[in-house]
């Protein structure tokens, strides 16, 4: 599904270059669950972000589904990031003035679904979050857990192969972070969706059936 190949990747801080990954291998197999943990700052989330299309590595190879990120178009990157992947990140990053139902539906808007069919599609995937009952309610209406949710239903809008999961529980209490954990295990066993998971919580990552640990810029297997 993903593998990354030596990938390193450094930002200029002022004049001084600093390597965050420092040549990273990972492969990531299709319907897997897996826990990427590490100390914060290591450079998790800048992994997460080249996974996903959101960043470019320095150097190195990164293939999704067998294809080199380097050979696709914009057009190609911006249509995997809309059609193949759904993110989650800890701020569950919802609009506020929107209500749950339309935070759902917004990935479908840039992809011309008319309204009827991104509100019917919307309550399903409220629906399958546990949220349908509160499909009005706007995101400062509603609990951590139940945003991080919504959150989670609008990564599923776009029928994703994968979820990439940027410290998703980070905001959360013990409780409802295992709730959470649950639902992505869930969608993992049961509809067979990838999961790359970000945690520093080694309770969580021992949930997931791989867990790898970032260290010193590099992937190591736990
Ligand atoms: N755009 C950027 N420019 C400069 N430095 C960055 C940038 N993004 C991240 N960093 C630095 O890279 C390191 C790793 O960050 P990050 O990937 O967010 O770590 P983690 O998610 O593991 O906490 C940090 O030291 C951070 O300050
Ligand atoms: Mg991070």
């Amino acid at each position: 599904m993903l593998d990354l190949k030596n990938i390193r990747k450094s930002y200029l801080l002022g004049t001084v270059e600093v390597e965050i990954l420092k040549g990273v291998d990972l492969h990531v197999d299709r319907g897997e669950m897996l826990a990427v943990v590490g100390a914060s700052g290591c450079g998790k989330s800048t992994l997460m972000n080249i996974m996903g299309f959101l960043d470019v590595p320095s150097s190195g190879e990164y293939l999704f589904r067998g294809r080199s990120a380097q050979g696709l178009s914009d057009e190609e990157l911006s249509h995997i990031r809309n059609t193949d992947i759904g993110f989650v990140f800890q701020q569950f990053n919802l609009l506020s003035r929107l209500t749950a139902l339309d935070n759902v539906g917004l990935p479908l808007v840039y992809r011309g679904v008319p309204v009827k069919e991104r509100r019917e599609r919307g309550r399903e995937m409220l629906d399958r979050v546990g949220m349908g009952e509160r499909w009005r309610h706007r995101p400062g209406e509603l609990s951590g857990g139940q945003q991080q949710r919504v959150a989670i239903a609008r990564a599923l809008c776009g029928q994703p192969s994968i979820i990439l999961a940027d410290e998703p529980t980070g905001a959360l209490d013990t409780a409802t972070s295992r709730d959470i954990m649950d639902l992505f295990a869930s969608l993992n066993r049961d509809e067979g969706i990838t999961v790359v998971l970000i945690t520093h919580d080694p309770g969580l990552a021992k949930r997931c059936a791989r867990s790898v640990c970032m260290v010193d810029g590099l992937v190591e297997t736990v």
